[in-house]
């Protein structure tokens, strides 16, 4: 299994080139299934987690090309995906697939809108928390759906169609609003989806899916109308810049300081975030480019923080937060409010001299000189990639183990890290 060796201490310096957003292309592959024709999707990031979707895709009898270098091509230029979903041979989604990849489970809502069945594994719990799928089935139902669960599997049907209806969602939930998204799409008559999640990816998704030929309207807001198409077509679509790579980055250079651009991507995908860094003293910048991010060596300062979902501060930067409050100078805040069990970075942020008390969703961090490099492993991405930057400001070396999960979100992490002067190499095995 390969790790990664990182000897901390070096500032950052330069430009990271921010990927398309892996949270936005899993559903955008999905939503490939709710048409015969070809959905072209740029700017896709090579990721572990595109070529595994790949393959369940696959299953079901959709083809995908991936389109050769083109004049112009950066290095860091995202793919070029054609993928057509033809005919489709197999709506089953098997557990050896499924149990891989939670988002999978949301191919239930294409295969059920376009072919009036699905039967999907449920995805069962994993590292951050139980994640349950019933207001995905909730969701569903609403939509006239029949469901049934049996032998791990839970089995949708729709003889007569899907039609339209009102969603409200009690919490609000990502999964739950892209599956309402791809089976209202199709359904008959008009759909509500109240309380719905406004992260940027159900924004792109939903862009994508009126380019196919839906209607859907009130995107970016908590209350999203669907009027149902009998039918959509191709279209091509560039997936949008990965918040949650740009904050990490940003994070990694209020760590380490030093002046870094984070390029291709837009603050309004996280200005919660980078109100936050600001707050720390951290100097943000946004550029016609992307953003800048730099930090001279003044102290950074310790913030109160409780994540929620957007626009709040996004749980998928909580472990990354805690790393850098691990060197700031006073004690801070961080409530964790989204999933109940995503701490696995504490223990190994301890490792590395971090001074961090947990006490139900709350950690309280205290901020320490100096953190020492020490071998680490994670069970989860965001986990992992906090290690990573906490280790790029530590003193010494450190090995982070079980790197298959940063491969799973962060494109050629440690190029772009070394490109900026960062001491970070694999090591594969
Ligand atoms: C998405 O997960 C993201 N995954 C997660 O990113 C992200 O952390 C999360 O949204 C929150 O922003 C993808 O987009 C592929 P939810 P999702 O449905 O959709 C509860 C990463 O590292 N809930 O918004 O699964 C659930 O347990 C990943 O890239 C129910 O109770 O999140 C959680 O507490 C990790 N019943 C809360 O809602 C349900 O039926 C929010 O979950 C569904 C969810």
């Amino acid at each position: 299994m390969d790790r990664i060796r990182i000897v901390g201490g070096q500032r950052l310096n330069g430009t990271i080139p921010i990927s398309g957003a892996k949270n936005a292309t899993l559903p955008l592959m999905i939503a490939s299934l709710l048409t015969a024709d070809t959905l072209v999707l740029e700017n896709v990031p090579r990721l572990a987690d595109v070529i595994q979707l790949q393959r369940i895709l696959g299953n079901h009898g959709v083809d995908i090309m991936i389109a050769g270098k083109r004049p112009g091509d950066e290095p860091a230029s995202g793919r070029t995906l054609h993928i057509s979903a033809k005919t489709i041979v197999d709506t089953t989604a098997p557990y050896e697939l499924v149990s891989t990849m939670r988002a999978s489970f949301w191919v239930i809502a294409p295969l059920l809108a376009r072919m009036g069945e699905a039967k999907v594994s449920m995805p069962g719990g994993c590292a951050i928390g139980t994640r349950p799928v019933d207001l995905l089935i909730m969701a569903l139902e609403k939509l006239g759906a029949e469901i049934e669960i049996e032998g791990g599997y839970v089995i949708a049907r729709a003889p007569h169609g899907l039609r339209g209806g009102e969603i409200k969602f009690p919490k609000v939930t990502v999964s739950g609003t892209h599956v309402a998204l791809m089976a209202a799409v199709l359904a008959r008559g008009t759909t509500v989806i109240d309380n719905a999640a406004r992260e940027p990816e159900i924004g792109d998704v939903a862009d994508c899916l009126n380019k196919m030929g839906a209607n859907v309207s009130g995107i970016g807001t908590s209350r999203l109308v669907v009027e149902g198409v009998t039918k959509l077509n191709g279209a091509r679509h560039a997936v949008l810049p990965d918040r949650i790579e740009t904050g990490t980055y940003a994070m990694a250079v209020a760590m380490t300081g030093g002046d870094v651009l984070l390029q291709n991507t837009r603050p309004e995908l996280l200005q919660s975030a980078l109100d936050v860094l600001a707050r720390t003293g951290t100097t943000v910048t946004p550029t016609n480019e992307g953003i800048r991010v730099a930090r001279n060596g003044s102290a950074l300062k310790p913030v109160d923080v409780t994540t929620a979902p957007f626009p709040g501060f996004p749980t998928d930067l909580q472990a990354q937060l805690m790393a850098l409050m691990s060197l700031a100078d006073g004690t801070s805040h961080i409530t964790e409010t989204i999933f109940e069990n995503r701490f696995m970075h504490v223990q190994e942020l301890a490792r590395l001299g971090a001074h961090i008390h947990l006490d139900g969703e709350t950690a309280t961090i205290e901020g320490v000189k100096r953190l020492k490099g020490a071998p680490v492993m994670a069970t989860d991405l965001r986990a992992s990639v906090s290690l990573v930057i906490a280790a790029l400001a530590a003193e010494g070396e450190t090995m982070v183990n079980r790197v298959y999960h940063l491969d799973r979100g962060f494109e050629r992490l440690e190029e772009k890290l070394s490109r900026c002067g960062a001491t970070i190499e694999r090591i594969s095995s």
